[in-house]
C-alpha cells in the first residue's frame, strides 16, 4: 500500500513539474504589468507619508488638534479607532519620532479629502515636542507620518459590546476616535466613557464629545479638584464610580497618565474584573526608571560608554543610567526608527553585543526568541555598564 502511495506521489509531482516548466517556457517575456494583490497591500500599508497640517484649532485651554492631509491630497490609509500615528520631526542633526494618538475616526481618513487629527496638549515642563507642537507648528507645514500603530483598538471578537473607557488628561484622544466612529455607525459597540479632569478648564475636546452623545456614546466627565458649582461627577475614578456606569459584561479600556494607571489597576482588582476585559493603551516612556521594581540604584548617577555598530562603523557616545538607549542615540544624533516609544511595537529592536541594560518592565514587548537572543527594544533599555549594541543604518 506505502509503495502504491509513494508511485503516486512521485507521478503526482513529476506532472506538476512538467506543467510548471511548460509555463515557463510559454510565459509572455514582457514584466507582469498588473498586481491586484500587492496595490491593495501598498494602499493599506503605504509605509510614512508626506503630511500637510490643514488645521489648527483649540482643543482645550492648554491643548491644540492639528489636522493633517496627504500632501497633494487623496485618501489616507485605514486605521482602526484607538490607534496611534507617529510623526517624524528633524531637529538639528537629529530625526526624532513621537506617536500620537489619533483623535479623528477612521471613517474622515477615507474620504476623497482624507484626514486625520491628533490632539497634544501643552506639558508640564518634560515634554518639548508638545511645547514645539503648540507652540511653532502652523497650517502649511509638513512632516512624514506613519498612520494606524499599536493594538489599543475595539475587537468584536474578542471584547465586550459594552466598553468603559477610563480617560485622564490627554488619554481622551483614543476614545473621542472611538466615539466618533460609534457615531458615524461604523463602529458597533456601547461606549461609555468616564472621563476624568483636574478642573473643567482641563477638559479637552469637550465640545466635541458634547455633539457626539447619544443612544450608543456616553460621557462622563469626573472633576477631582475644588470647583463648587460642578453639577456633575467629583473626585477619581475609583471602583465605585466605575461599578456605577458597568454592565453585566464590561470591557474596560484605559488610558491616560502613568500614575492613573497604576491607580485603576487597583480599582479593577477591587471589582474582580477578568484581566481579559481590561485594554491598557501602551504605558509611555517611563517618567523616573529609578522607580521601577528592580532597578539597580548603585547604576543611576554613572554615565556610561555606548559603543554604536553601524555596518562598518562605530561611534563610541556617553549613555546616561536613567535615559534610554534611544535618548542617548537622538543625543548624538545617531538615527534609529522609533514608533510607540512604549516597547510594544519593536521598531527600536537593537541587538546587544556587549555589556547589561536594565529593561523597564512595564514596556519590555519583546518576543520570547529576542529575551533570548539578546535584542532589547531600544526605547526601553537603559544601560547598567558601558553596552555595545548594533542598529541598522537609516
Ligand atoms: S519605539 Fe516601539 S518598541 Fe521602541
Amino acid at each position: 500500500m506505502k509503495v502504491k502511495g509513494f508511485i503516486k506521489d512521485v507521478g503526482g509531482a513529476s506532472r506538476v513539474t512538467k506543467a510548471r516548466l511548460n509555463a515557463f517556457e510559454t510565459a509572455s517575456p514582457l514584466p507582469v504589468r498588473e498586481d491586484p494583490i500587492g496595490n491593495v497591500a501598498r494602499e493599506w500599508h503605504p509605509g510614512k507619508l508626506d503630511l500637510v497640517v490643514t488645521e489648527i484649532r483649540e482643543a482645550s485651554k492648554t491643548a491644540k488638534t492639528l489636522r493633517f492631509e496627504k500632501v497633494g491630497g487623496g485618501k489616507l490609509p485605514p486605521f482602526y479607532a484607538g490607534q496611534f500615528m507617529v510623526l517624524d520631526f528633524p531637529m538639528g542633526k537629529s530625526l526624532i519620532s513621537r506617536p500620537y494618538s489619533i483623535s479623528s475616526a477612521p471613517w474622515q481618513a477615507r474620504q476623497d479629502k482624507g484626514f486625520v487629527e491628533i490632539t497634544v496638549r501643552r506639558s508640564k515642563g518634560d515634554g518639548f515636542i508638545c511645547d514645539h507642537i503648540n507652540d511653532n507648528v502652523k497650517v502649511g507645514d509638513t512632516f512624514r507620518g506613519l498612520i494606524g500603530c499599536g493594538q489599543f483598538y475595539y475587537e468584536p471578537l474578542r471584547d465586550a459590546k459594552h466598553v468603559v473607557a477610563l480617560a485622564g488628561g490627554v488619554g481622551i484622544t483614543p476614545f473621542a476616535s472611538m466615539a466618533r466612529e460609534v457615531a458615524n455607525g461604523t463602529l458597533d459597540m456601547d461606549l461609555t466613557i468616564l472621563y476624568g479632569s483636574v478642573s473643567s478648564n482641563d477638559i479637552t475636546l469637550k465640545a466635541e464629545l458634547d455633539k457626539l452623545e447619544g443612544e450608543h456614546v456616553h460621557v462622563v466627565h469626573v472633576l477631582s479638584g475644588d470647583e463648587p458649582d460642578w453639577p456633575g461627577e467629583r473626585g477619581f475614578l475609583t471602583a465605585e464610580l466605575i461599578r456605577k456606569y458597568s454592565a453585566p459584561d464590561t470591557t474596560y479600556f484605559i488610558c491616560g497618565p502613568q500614575v492613573m494607571y497604576r491607580f485603576l489597576h487597583g480599582e479593577l482588582a477591587k471589582l474582580d474584573i477578568p484581566r481579559r476585559r481590561i485594554r491598557f493603551e501602551v504605558f509611555g516612556q517611563a517618567k523616573d526608571i529609578t522607580q521601577f521594581p528592580g532597578y539597580p540604584m548603585a547604576c543611576k548617577d554613572e554615565t556610561y560608554q555606548l559603543t554604536v555598530v553601524r555596518g562598518l562603523h562605530e561611534d563610541v557616545i556617553p549613555a546616561k543610567a536613567t535615559e534610554s538607549l534611544v535618548v542617548a542615540l537622538e543625543r548624538a544624533g545617531i538615527g534609529i526608527e522609533t514608533g510607540c516609544r512604549s516597547g510594544e511595537c519593536g521598531f527600536c529592536r537593537t541587538k546587544v553585543l556587549s555589556g547589561s541594560v536594565y529593561i523597564c518592565p512595564e514596556n519590555d514587548g519583546r518576543r520570547g526568541a529576542d529575551k533570548d537572543f539578546g535584542y532589547v527594544h531600544a526605547c526601553a533599555a537603559y544601560p547598567t555598564s558601558d553596552v555595545k549594541i548594533k542598529i541598522p543604518i537609516v
